[in-house]
């Protein structure tokens, strides 16, 4: 009796489950309580795959940093190519009067590939229009072409794919000329340029469209070998491709000399956070890197499986990362690594990590104690990381080499994010 009376109502009861939540699958799955996260183990940070202990900055840079890298790019974001010869820079414009007399802008075109049909990203620069004979400059990509970031006519439109979105009025997966300034709210110009820094800028679409078509779009056709259609299983994905588009810009940025390129900030949010954090570890001319709202596959420890999971993440965006990556899709304790030692991977640099209150999709928790058991390495190099265990109360930055807050508020970039990154940079730079 009592068995049929469980069986007829599983009967009853599925069903209606695949009938009330067709579409909602992730969302029942989703795990947002505390009580709930799985014991972990994370990887060991300070210990060579041979097991013996590292105790000296020396021995993290010669020894356990090189692993740790080459284990992120086999089975996480995937190898980029080294640096291209066939990189050419050109100044499309420049306006040493614009933003009212507040600025100087310049846009350059990075020309990749073969020279006869190369592939174009546009970067569009502000720099302070003072006495200083060289800027530092944060660097970051955007979501929807270079013109939405401010209302200044004279930005050039891309011509790359750009994702639909009716709320913004794109849809035509082209940028459009009413789509001018639409970012501008995430975006403060004339405050990063009143606090002495320059700003640079590039859609990250002109380096990768960011759609699944097989990698057929974007930089990674330019660099198969002759037998390849695709990234082979340990090589770039797209997050992997923008990073290597910021590099790119570095490049660039070395060369001018109104640019003091030893000071360039990297910074991304969300998807482009991830892209920050993994341009920071594989670059260190980056002085300093800025990840906000980045979670899983960013910050976020993934082992902890609490909002998006490895997963989750490769099921809807599955270009993001490499091939080898869906191997550990709900097995992320088998990972030889987790994002706490992405974040140790910049070290000695300075890096500050970003939540929001209501972000739980990108595991704001799980975001903090990457950036404090990070930490220990910056140990090793005689620097405090994060300065506190406990994660600190909301809206109240924590700053050691390390930097973290939780804002309250939803997924963005706010003011509040900005100036504390200003004021972060200003410590570090000596500003
Ligand atoms: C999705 C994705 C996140 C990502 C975010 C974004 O929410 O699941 O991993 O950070 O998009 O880039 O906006």
């Amino acid at each position: 009796m009592c068995r049929f009376f469980a069986t007829r109502n599983l009967i009853l009861i599925l069903p209606m489950i695949v009938i009330i939540h067709p579409l909602s699958a992730q969302n029942i799955e989703t795990n947002y309580d505390e009580s709930k996260v799985p014991a972990h183990r994370l990887p060991a940070l300070l210990r060579n795959s041979d097991g013996a202990k590292i105790t000296t900055a020396e021995e993290w840079v010669k020894n356990r940093r090189p692993e740790i890298l080459h284990l992120f790019e086999k089975f996480v974001y995937g190898k980029s190519p080294d640096t291209p010869a066939n990189l050419a820079f050109s100044l499309v414009e420049q306006d040493t009067n614009a933003l009212d007399g507040r600025a100087v802008r310049k846009q350059v075109a990075i020309y990749l590939g073969d020279p006869n049909n190369p592939l174009r990203m546009n970067v569009l620069i502000y720099l302070p229009r003072n006495a200083q004979k060289s800027h530092p400059l944060f660097l970051a990509m955007n979501f929807y072409g270079n013109h939405t970031i401010n209302d200044d006519p004279i930005i050039l439109l891309p011509k790359s794919w750009v994702r639909n979105n009716e709320q913004l009025g794109i849809t035509a997966n082209q940028a459009t000329e009413n789509t001018r300034g639409i970012r501008s709210d995430r975006w403060p110009v004339e405050k990063i340029l009143q606090r002495g820094y320059g700003l640079a800028t590039l859609y990250y679409g002109d380096v990768d469209p960011d759609f699944d078509d097989g990698f057929q779009n974007g930089v990674h056709r330019l660099y198969n070998n002759e037998l390849q259609t695709k990234p082979a299983a340990d090589e770039w994905g797209s997050i992997a491709a923008w990073a290597w588009g910021l590099s790119r810009v570095m490049d660039y940025c070395e060369k001018d000399e109104d640019i003091d390129h030893k000071h360039v900030v990297v910074m991304g949010h969300s998807r482009l956070g991830k892209t920050a954090l993994w341009a920071g570890a594989t670059d260190d001319r980056f002085a300093l890197v800025i990840s906000n709202n980045s979670g899983c596959g960013g910050a976020a420890l993934s082992r902890r499986r609490f909002g998006e999971t490895v997963k989750k993440i490769n099921t809807n965006f599955p270009h993001w990362f490499c091939e080898n990556f869906k191997n550990f899709n709900d097995k992320e304790d088998e990972l030889p690594i987790n994002q706490h030692m992405l974040i140790a991977l910049i070290a000695p640099r300075p890096v500050y990590i970003a939540s929001a209150e209501e972000d739980r999709w990108a595991d704001p928790k799980g975001e903090f104690l990457s950036a404090m058991r990070a930490s220990a390495v910056y140990e090793l190099f005689g620097q405090e990381g994060l300065p506190v265990k406990y994660m600190p109360a909301i809206n109240t930055p924590i700053t050691g080499t390390i930097g973290y807050h939780m804002r309250t508020g939803k997924h963005g970039v706010t003011d509040f994010d900005w100036q504390n990154y200003l004021d972060f940079a200003d410590g570090h730079f000596n500003k």
